[in-house]
């Protein structure tokens, strides 16, 4: 705590924090969870309820980790110690734990996209996939490409915020959004295209009155928008004050949620078009590293091609998020133990990079890990933000959001933090007691064998 504020380190440009941010949001979950979610929960019902989610709970809840952060000028655990006083701060670990663990098996997942995105250059897609992945999806090679990941990962938060983090995101998100661009146009013309699309969106409007559809789509909100750990207030707080937060959040909530509902319109025409539905019942996972590779397989030359550049998209977009995530835990070691970028992210690296060799070795530990985060640490850690923005620090919060505000969003901002304060904690309270059973009960079977 020793360092100047003056010394902290800043995004150089508006274009790089938004970028870096919707880096963050936009990952496998986007792409993996997602179009599954939605073909699974009511079609066009779930992206209804889903939208309604996002602006509701994910902007208001984004700009609360936006006004902490950039008030705090640190990493979450600062920031809350220096707000909110010592007990505030102690729930900052909290977030840095959570932080560690989501990076741990998202990176096993990241390490399969690269391993996929290899094997179409070299080698092509296997005859049989759903061999292939039991094969490849755990075990020593799984191992192998979740350390490379996190070694990419390493390299590019090493270098810093404006040279690394920044520098990145301007690099890739644009790529990535061209890229899937182009996929969801060559989808569009495969023969059963419209048998995807329907599939995907059939709208089954009685499910928006299903609760179980609503705890599915606040628990993807979350993951989605980084949300619930501290990832966004930590890019916040290397922030000068004229970023207009309250536009920036609701841009990355829609280019998350564009993004997302893309990826369904490639995913659903590939999985119809060449037969696939039933690798795809078998499980989350199944859709994107069973069913679409097994569809390239089919094609010949060109598969290896379009499966190159599928797997490149989601390599990009898990890289932009496993940094937004090995930042939080980086960024904190650095504040509280006042250690250099190079040695804090090294050290994080290492940490997580062992706590991921479980899931690594074990798929069903993954799915449990990414269960507990997703149905409730986020939902907690996200409950516990909504109250410290809302109530705790309420003056200099709405404050902080005003500064760098157009006169527009000034306005907007008198109801979003109405809705933050009033309306975020009941859906989100609710939502976690919901959930809770569910957690438990698969917590239980899993230590049962
Ligand atoms: N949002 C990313 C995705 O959808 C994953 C992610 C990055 C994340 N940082 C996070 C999830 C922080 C929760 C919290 O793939």
């Amino acid at each position: 705590m020793t360092a100047a504020t003056g010394s902290r380190e800043v995004f150089a440009t508006r274009a790089g924090f938004l970028l870096a941010a919707a880096g963050s949001a936009v990952g496998l979950g986007n792409m993996w969870r997602f179009p599954y979610l939605a073909s699974e929960n009511g079609g066009a019902a779930f992206v209804l309820v889903y939208v309604v989610l996002t602006l509701v709970l994910g902007i208001p809840l984004m700009l609360a980790e936006f006004g902490v952060g950039r008030r705090g000028q640190r990493a979450p655990i600062g920031s809350l110690r220096k707000l909110g006083g010592r007990g505030w701060g102690a729930l900052g670990y909290l977030f840095v734990g959570v932080g560690g663990l989501i990076l741990a098996y998202y990176s096993v997942i990241a390490g399969w996209t690269l391993r996929y995105g290899l094997e179409a250059v070299f080698v092509g897609f296997a005859p049989s996939s759903a061999d292939h992945f039991a094969a490849v999806s755990s075990g020593v090679d799984a191992v192998a490409f979740h350390v490379a990941f996190m070694a990419a990962t390493v390299l590019i938060v090493v270098v810093g915020v404006k040279g690394g983090i920044e520098r990145a995101s301007l690099l890739m998100m644009p790529l990535l959004f061209l890229l899937l661009a182009a996929l969801a146009l060559w989808a569009a013309t495969l023969e059963d295209a419209g048998t995807g699309y329907v599939v995907y969106l059939k709208p089954r409007f009685e499910q928006v009155l299903n609760p179980d559809v609503w705890r599915a789509a606040a628990s993807q909100a979350f993951f989605s928008l980084s949300l619930g750990m501290g990832g966004m207030l930590t890019y916040a707080s290397y922030l000068k004050r004229d970023q207009n937060l309250p536009e920036s959040a609701t841009a990355i909530a829609f280019t998350d949620f564009s993004v997302a509902f893309i990826a369904g319109l490639l995913v659903f025409p590939v999985i119809y078009s060449f037969g696939l539905q039933d690798a795809v019942s078998a499980s989350t996972i199944g859709a994107l590293f069973i069913a679409v590779p097994s569809a390239f397989e089919s094609m010949g030359p060109l598969g290896r091609v379009v499966g190159f550049v599928f797997f490149l998209v989601l390599a990009l977009g898990a890289i932009t998020s496993t940094i937004s995530l090995l930042e939080v835990v980086t960024a904190s070691v650095m504040d509280e133990f006042g250690a250099s970028r190079r040695k804090a992210a090294l050290w994080a690296g290492t940490v997580v990079t062992l706590l991921g060799v479980v899931p690594a070795l074990d798929t069903d530990a993954l799915g449990l890990l990414d269960k507990i985060v997703g149905e409730f640490l986020l939902l907690a850690g996200g409950l516990i933000l909504a109250l410290f923005a809302g109530w705790r620090l309420r003056g200099p919060v709405r404050e902080e959001l005003l500064a760098g505000a157009s006169p527009f969003w000034q306005r907007q901002l008198r109801w979003i933090l109405m809705v933050l304060r009033f309306v975020v904690p009941v859906i989100v309270a609710i939502v976690l007691v919901f959930s809770l059973g569910g957690t438990a009960a698969a917590v239980r079977s899993f230590f049962a064998g």
